[in-house]
């Protein structure tokens, strides 16, 4: 899976983003290691609190079908600098390795790539705690 054909995967999702508040569309494409692309988008709620980024939302829909080991994921927005996955996103995908790539883009083709490891360092796994 090219990096190219996973952009474009998180380019058509964003069309889908509902972001009626913030105008502030986001699309994701995750690649699994079952080669699977999961998408998602940010969904915003009148209780503005309630609203899901788009990194969780397809977190969530890879772990409903099975996936549980990441490869990259690809965050794109329309501003610029790209946007990066929130703090609460950083841990949430920190849960499933932290040697994450993250790539993130926007309308004009500006990439930036990442660790999630640089984006999150010393993120909290409960399974590396002892009591
Ligand atoms: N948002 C995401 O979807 N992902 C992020 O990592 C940052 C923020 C969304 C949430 C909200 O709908 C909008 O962007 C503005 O904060």
């Amino acid at each position: 899976m090219s990096d190219v054909e996973l952009i474009e995967a998180a380019r058509q999702v964003q069309k889908n983003a509902y972001a009626p508040y913030s105008n502030f569309k986001i699309g994701v494409a995750i690649l699994g290691n079952d080669s699977q692309i999961y998408t998602g988008v940010n969904v915003e709620s009148s209780s503005y609190g309630l609203t899901i980024c788009a990194e969780r939302g397809a977190v969530c829909k890879a772990v409903a079908a099975g996936c549980k080991i990441f490869a990259k994921i690809v965050v794109y927005s329309s501003c610029s600098p790209p946007a990066t996955p929130c703090g609460a996103c950083r841990q949430v995908l920190y849960e499933f390795g932290q040697d994450l790539q993250v790539i993130c883009v926007n309308d004009h083709n500006e990439i930036v790539r990442y660790e999630l490891s640089q984006l999150l360092p010393e993120g909290f796994r409960l399974k590396d705690k002892q009591n």
